[in-house]
């Protein structure tokens, strides 16, 4: 694909250092990863950590995650790094995996982690924001660069719109690979347990460690919490509504209808539709994922009175596709 990282690099060389400085001194960076833009505070800095929650107004009750670029923070960060851990990191880091871990009390302000006694870690495959990672000599704590509850940003056009001038900076790393978040998996609690389907499949996990206990199914028992998975999420200004198949009869509403479709269906009228977005012409559910959130927004933008959004087969990266559709249609 196009642009090697090495070369990547070359190019952004002043842009790192300045980031890295931003960061240093407690300001925010809008930060490229593989999956969607970061808003990026220097994770040991309370002051800085709170500014991203103020610009997202986002609530505290809800942990960020915690994205390193070298091993060697693992130890200054986590009680403990069980083998399962060991195991998943070093098949799936760099890359859309998050792991919550106990955390060491005093390692990272409460304000990143809510209070809770563990911390979510990542390390991001993209290699300005690697690079960033390495000369600011910090963790970053960096949610998704979007206000709370919207859709997550993929291109740094998209993060400008929504944050603009807020920030002290925006790295363009160019459109994200992957499109849709890191998978998060608890290793905290008795069992490994999926806590949100993302940019890893979740059948590729438990291809290695077996079957993950779902939060949804143990609520109420040991299961560690996901304080950021129980809100509508994701969302559109336009009502979106999810349906597993096109409908024969589009419902009658006034004015003008979108359609969003990961794949093509049979049988659909397109006509009836004044804007269409089909995420993958091939059905390839990994491109899908890709385009979403970029399609989410355009159709936002069109004007429209109702969205109307289909399923993805349950499966690979459509589980992590439903889970966002299945949120963004939440009132
Ligand atoms: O791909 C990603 O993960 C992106 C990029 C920027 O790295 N980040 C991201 O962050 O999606 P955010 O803040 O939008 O989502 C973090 C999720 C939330 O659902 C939050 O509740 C959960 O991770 N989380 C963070 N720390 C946690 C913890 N200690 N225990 C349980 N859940 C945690
Ligand atoms: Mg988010």
């Amino acid at each position: 694909m196009g642009i090697t990282p090495q070369a990547m690099l070359a190019d952004h060389r002043d842009e790192i250092e300045r980031a890295a400085a931003h960061l240093r001194a407690g300001r925010l960076v809008a930060i490229p990863t593989e999956t969607v833009y970061g808003l990026a505070a220097d994770a040991s800095n309370a002051r800085a950590v709170a500014e991203v929650f103020q610009i997202k107004a986002r609530p505290h009750f809800d942990p960020l995650i915690v994205h390193i670029a070298d091993r060697v923070m693992i130890p200054k960060l986590v009680t403990d790094f069980p083998p399962l851990a060991e195991t998943l990191t070093r098949r799936f880091w760099p890359g859309p995996l998050t792991l919550v871990l106990p955390r060491i009390p005093d390692a990272v302000p409460d304000i990143v982690t809510a209070g809770l006694d563990t911390v979510a870690l990542r390390m991001p495959d993209h290699p300005l924001t690697l690079a960033v990672l390495q000369r600011t000599g910090r963790p970053l704590a960096a949610p998704s660069a979007n206000r709370f509850g919207r859709i997550s940003p993929t291109t740094a056009a998209h993060v400008r719109d929504e944050l603009g001038d807020r920030i002290a900076m925006v790295l363009d790393g160019g459109p994200c690979r992957t499109g849709i978040e890191s998978t998060v998996v608890s290793l905290a609690g008795d069992r490994p347990t999926l806590l949100r389907p993302g940019g890893t499949p979740v059948e590729a996990i438990e291809a290695i460690i077996g079957p993950l206990a779902d939060p949804e199914v143990s609520a109420g028992t040991a299961a560690p919490a996901s304080p950021g998975m129980l809100e509508r999420h994701y969302a559109p200004g336009t009502p979106l509504q999810l349906m597993s198949h096109p409908p024969t009869s589009p419902p009658r509403v006034e004015g003008r209808l979108g359609l969003l479709m990961p794949q093509p269906c049979r049988d659909v009228d397109v006509s009836v539709y004044s804007q269409v977005e089909l995420l993958s012409a091939s059905g390839d559910l990994t491109e899908a994922a890709t385009n979403l959130f970029a399609a989410m927004r355009r159709l936002d933008e069109a004007g429209l009175t109702l969205i109307i959004a289909i399923t993805a087969p349950q499966s690979g990266l459509g589980i992590a596709i439903n889970d966002r559709l299945r949120r963004a249609a939440m009132r």
